[in-house]
């Protein structure tokens, strides 16, 4: 199967299970690794081009996103630290003006990956910085390594978070603590980052990509149309207030009693066999 991969993008298939055919998850690093993976306008085409695979995919079920590990340094330089992604690329920011911004920003990589229809999990191993932050923030699941940092510096270049930092970070950690980030643009470490609800485990950089592959496995073996329905109810809550997120959630519950895949999954729990769903 081709992947998008580009420049700055690499993607990578592995199979859901080595037993069965049930399809792939793709493992998507944004490659800049001397830039610390910043977001510049060749990466954001190349993450909008990977969810426009993704979307249109029926093989690919996950998507794990990470960033480049740091190169060998050259001789008698020190090595770049790591990073998921140190956030947009600043260098782009110099001279724009509001315009260049506001058709820069709209419709941008970063909502393409929000608007996924697929799961999603951030694998962050170091800094995930502004834009980094974000983009972690639009997948479903967030995992780091113990040596990761988030933040939203933003405010120290006379900025605010502007790939929905402001919506997406303040529904995972809460009002205060997402002005306490914006407003003094501190680093928060990954243990504190899981206690805040940022991330949701934190593991040892040697374990990051075991853990992540195999959650990403593990969500890959579940109906798809189950997923999918899951995902858009869940998002309810973020767009609607509670009483008609909890009557949107009636409606596709209800929905999902119509779908091959819930008669699969019952009688195989009855039967004490493992299902074979029909939405792989
Ligand atoms: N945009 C463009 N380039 C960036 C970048 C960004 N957001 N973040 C890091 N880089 C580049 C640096 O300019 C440097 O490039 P160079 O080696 O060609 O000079 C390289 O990545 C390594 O970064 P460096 O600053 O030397 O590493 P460090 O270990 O001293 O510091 C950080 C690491 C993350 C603290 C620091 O790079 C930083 O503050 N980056 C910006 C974070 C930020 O404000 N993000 C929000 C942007 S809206």
């Amino acid at each position: 199967m081709n992947t998008p991969e580009s420049d700055v993008m690499k993607v990578e298939l592995h199979p859901i299970s080595e037993e069965e055919d049930l399809g792939f998850f793709a493992c998507m690093t944004i490659d800049r690794p001397d830039k610390l993976n910043a977001l510049n306008a060749d990466v954001m085409a190349s993450l909008k081009a990977v969810c426009a695979w993704m979307e249109a995919s029926d093989e690919v079920r996950v998507l794990v996103v990470t960033g480049a590990q740091p190169n060998q340094p050259p001789e008698g330089k020190r090595a770049k630290p790591h990073a998921f992604v140190a956030g947009a690329d600043i260098t782009e920011f110099a001279g724009a003006g509001s315009e260049v911004i506001r058709k820069r920003f709209t419709n941008n990589a970063v909502e393409a990956l929000w608007n996924l229809n697929k799961p999603t999990i951030a694998m962050v191993d170091g800094f995930a910085l502004g834009g980094g932050c974000e983009v972690a923030c639009s997948c479903d699941i967030r995992i780091a390594s113990d040596r990761s940092t988030f933040g939203t510096p933003e405010i120290n270049l006379g900025l605010i978070p502007g790939y929905g930092a402001t919506q997406r970070l303040e529904r995972l950690v809460g009002y205060g603590k997402a002005h306490e980030m914006i407003m003094t643009g501190d680093m928060v470490p990954a243990e504190e980052a899981r206690r805040i609800g940022l991330v949701n485990h934190v593991v040892a950089p040697e374990d990051l990509q075991e853990t992540v592959f195999a959650m990403a496995k593990r969500i890959g073996s579940k109906s798809s149309h189950a997923l999918r329905v899951g995902k858009e109810t869940v998002r309810a809550a973020l767009d609607e207030g509670l009483t008609d997120g909890v009557e949107i959630e009636a409606i596709a519950f209800a929905g999902l009693f119509d779908s091959e895949d819930k008669e699969i999954g019952v009688q195989a729990f009855m039967n004490r066999e493992t299902p074979v769903w029909k939405h792989r």
